[in-house]
């Protein structure tokens, strides 16, 4: 009779005869509310409530007491029940609190998802610049923002993709709702697929209780997928089908879940060889890159540069409660010449280190020595006799990270920070050029 009811409200409900039943039913899928008895056959209420608590902590559990019996009403609340009701029930009161309580399931979600949020860094929602090129991607983004196409976001590491994809989901109507970003690089593929669709209790060694993806916390929302360069193919025919229906199971469950998302991806790998070598499946591709928007690199957009340090002197600058009012003509030179390898990462690393070591209010070349250490590229001290002594950029780009790693003495954040370049960029060369420690110890990271 209340399940009825309730679905005549709108609300989406499965019955259980026992403790025994609702506990296989909930493996099955993701509940937000459960409507308790007290007594049932077998099992009993109080034990069920715990149970369903300690395999989903968000569950809002409502417990349907006999009258008078406050004892039993009091234990299920300290056992986490969210309220109780009496029966005789109310059914307008039974409404009021399913409503309530779904309010705060999805208050709880909402801390989740803030907390993860808060653990990203460094925000700054501007895109900065004026040249041909970054208006044209400012344009672009402009244009498709409003839609809910997805988008493939490609550029060389630190030409700010993620920035885009933030201003994607804040131009278009699903800004209200969240922006979820997901690095699809950082996390073994087991991982990764729980990380994207969820999971239930036991879907795997580890799986300890029921987890959302990002998927659902996305729902309304944006999807930024970064580094989609390097998901394993059985991810990407799974992803395909997602973003073809919007439809998908929590790892371990069989209950379909329907999201409206709006996916943005990013690589800075060039997924054309990618798929020529068979290690990304076009129809993926293609799925994905029905518009693509193209981050240039700094060195093809020099007129950014000054641009950019101002706005970079300003946010720093306050931040580090510093007033910085200029370069000299000799370290604006200096900016303006480099060759930029981490884009506008390695620009704010730079700047940042500059003004916390100035002393005065301009700053200077001596400030900027970082850039300038000649004896650090003896490789090409232009001492070439043959073409055979002309080193390929991965030898160098490989050498030079086994320099710097060596001399953080593998501190993997330090070193990133250090060549200007993203941790998980530093984590895919490490394993691209099969860098290794010398010494047999492993330290963590
Ligand atoms: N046009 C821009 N204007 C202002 N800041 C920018 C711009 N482009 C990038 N940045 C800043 O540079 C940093 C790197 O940008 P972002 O993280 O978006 O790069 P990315 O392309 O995602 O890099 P990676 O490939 O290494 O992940 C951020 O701090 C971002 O705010
Ligand atoms: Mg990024």
């Amino acid at each position: 009779m209340l399940s009825g009811f309730l679905i005549k409200k709108g609300y989406s409900c499965s019955m259980a005869a026992s403790a025994e039943e609702a506990l296989k039913q909930y493996a099955k899928g993701a509940y937000e509310i459960a409507l308790l008895d007290m007594k049932m056959q077998g099992e009993d209420g109080l034990s069920l409530l715990k149970k369903l608590k300690s395999l989903d902590p968000q569950l809002q559990p409502i417990m349907m007491t006999a009258y008078g019996t406050v004892e039993t009403a009091v234990e299920a609340m300290q056992s986490g029940a969210y309220h109780y009701i009496s029966k005789p029930i109310d059914l307008d009161e039974l409404l009021a609190l399913i409503q309530k309580a779904g309010e705060r399931h999805h208050l709880l979600r909402e801390n989740l998802y803030l907390k993860s949020e808060l653990e990203r860094i460094n925000r700054d929602e501007a895109i900065v610049g004026s040249s041909p090129a970054i208006m044209q991607v400012i344009s672009t983004i402009s244009r498709v923002a409003p839609s809910t196409t997805t988008v493939l976001i490609t550029g060389e590491s630190g030409t700010g993709k993620e920035l885009a994809a933030r201003a994607l989901h804040n131009l278009s109507p699903r800004q209200p709702n969240r922006f979820v970003a997901v690095s699809c690089a950082a996390l073994p593929e087991t991982l990764l697929e729980s990380e994207l669709f969820g999971h239930v209790r036991g879907a795997f060694t580890g799986a300890n209780s029921n987890k959302i993806g990002r998927f659902e916390m996305a729902d309304g929302g944006t999807l930024f997928l970064d580094e989609i360069g390097d998901i394993s193919t059985e991810i990407q025919v799974k992803l395909l089908r997602v973003i073809e229906t919007m439809q998908f199971e929590r790892v371990g469950s069989s209950e379909p879940i329907k999201v409206d998302v709006r996916v943005v991806a990013a690589t800075n790998r060039d997924l054309k060889s990618r798929l020529e070598s068979g290690e990304f499946r076009e129809d993926l591709y293609y799925r994905l890159n029905v518009i693509n928007i193209h981050m240039p690199a700094l060195r093809d957009r020099r007129e950014d540069i000054m641009q950019l340090v101002g706005h970079l002197i300003e946010r720093h600058g306050t931040r580090l409660g510093k007033r910085i009012e200029g370069l000299t003509p000799e370290a604006k030179d200096m900016l303006l010449s480099y060759r930029w390898p981490g884009n506008v990462r390695e620009l704010t690393n730079v700047l940042e280190r500059a003004i916390v070591l100035c002393r005065g209010s301009v700053l200077d070349v001596d400030e900027f020595t970082a850039l300038a250490s000649p004896g650090q590229t003896s490789a090409v001290d232009g001492k070439f006799i043959t073409d055979a002594d002309v080193p390929q950029m991965r030898d160098v780009e490989k050498t030079h990270i086994k320099r710097v790693i060596e001399y953080t003495e593998w501190n993997l954040a330090r070193t990133a920070d250090l060549l200007g370049i993203h941790r998980n960029t530093l984590r895919l060369k490490i394993k691209e050029y099969g860098i290794e420690r010398r010494e047999q110890a492993t330290r963590g990271e």
